[in-house]
């Protein structure tokens, strides 16, 4: 019985079947109702009690090395070794496979948040759809300003006023009208004017406006807090000068460059031999501003700030079509992966 066992498993260890026909024809052959192992198995019972241990054992080793082999090979050459309910080709290469990039936009936005959060700026945000109230009169802009002309924004409805915002500065308003004081907000997001689309000007763009309200805010502050923007963004050797300018909501106002990078201030085309570029527009919030959105202008003073994304992204980046931000040309995009 044991020389037999030997044999069987000698024999069964040289086959080598190729495919799945074959290795049932061996199942049959060994497992089978007239197969090798039943044979084997029906000897069994007639071996004598003192050996029945020993070679149970061995029996049924071979037994479950038999069925073991048999399984493996049925899974080697068998469909079941694709994915049930698929016709996925497992053994296919994978489809060459791209990350996106982030859009040049978002990068100086959300560099622009993590800088102005490092001075306790949080972000605050508003409705793009907005009235003529917070886009305009809590703003001090007066009744015949040109901005409130058809030609400058767009109207959905008229009397009342219903527009598509032309500056972030209408978040800024409704953070006045529901925060408690000290404020210290920075208003991303779309804006939109009806200007005519050209390598300069679109009719949709990004801003980041911010807001700073509380007692004791002085132009020095808005300087300083300039300043350390600057030099985060366009590298520690930047420099600032700031301009006088006029905006309705702020006195004194002004306009804010920077020193040219490519030129290091020495004046290039890109600056257009100035040796500046213009950044941003900023000026203590006028103290109309701070009545008509009910802040006692005696006790508070604060700083606002504004900027265009296109325009910084142009900048850093140097784009100088401000059109591809809104092509989703990839090509334009991938550019973008390193940052
Ligand atoms: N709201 C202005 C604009 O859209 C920018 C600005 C904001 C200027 C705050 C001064 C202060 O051009």
């Amino acid at each position: 019985m044991e020389e037999r066992i030997k044999q069987i498993r000698e024999t069964f260890s040289t086959l080598d079947p190729k495919d799945l026909q074959s290795v049932e024809k061996i199942r049959v052959e060994y497992l089978g109702r007239n197969g090798y192992l039943t044979k084997l198995f029906d000897d069994f019972k007639n071996i004598p009690n003192e050996k029945k241990k020993e070679v149970g054992k061995i029996l049924n080793q071979l037994k479950s090395e038999i069925t073991d082999k048999i399984e493996t090979w049925k899974n080697v050459f068998s469909e079941s070794t694709k994915p049930k309910g698929t016709n996925l080709d497992l053994s296919l290469e994978e489809y060459p496979f791209e990350f996106g990039t982030r859009h040049p936009i978002s990068l100086v936005k959300n560099e622009l948040v993590e800088i102005f959060k490092y001075l306790g700026f949080t972000v605050y945000e508003g409705p793009e759809i907005e009235d003529d109230w917070h886009v305009f009169s809590a703003l001090n802009f007066p009744e015949e300003h040109p901005a409130r002309d058809m030609q400058d924004t767009f109207f959905i409805e008229k009397k009342p006023d219903i527009l598509l915002r032309t500056h972030t500065s209408s978040v800024q308003v409704r953070s006045m009208e529901k925060e408690k004081l000290p404020i210290r907000v920075i208003c991303p997001g779309r804006v939109f004017r009806n200007e005519a689309i050209s390598a300069r000007a679109h009719c949709i763009f990004h801003q980041i406006e911010g807001l700073y309200i509380d007692k004791d805010v002085s132009f020095a502050d808005l300087k300083q807090t300039l300043l350390y923007f600057a030099k985060e963004m366009f590298g520690s050797e930047t420099k600032i000068r700031l301009r006088p300018s006029y905006f309705p909501f702020t006195e004194p106002s002004a306009e804010m460059d920077v020193s040219c990078k490519l030129c290091g201030g020495k004046g290039c085309s890109v600056c257009k031999y100035t040796g500046w570029l213009e950044v941003l527009g900023c000026g203590m919030v006028d103290p109309n501003v701070l009545e008509l959105n009910g802040i006692d202008s005696k006790i508070y003073s604060g700083f606002a700030f504004g900027m265009g994304l296109e325009r910084i992204a142009m900048l850093k980046y140097q784009v100088r079509d401000l059109r591809l931000y809104f092509e989703n040309d990839v090509r334009f995009l991938k550019q973008f992966k390193n940052y």
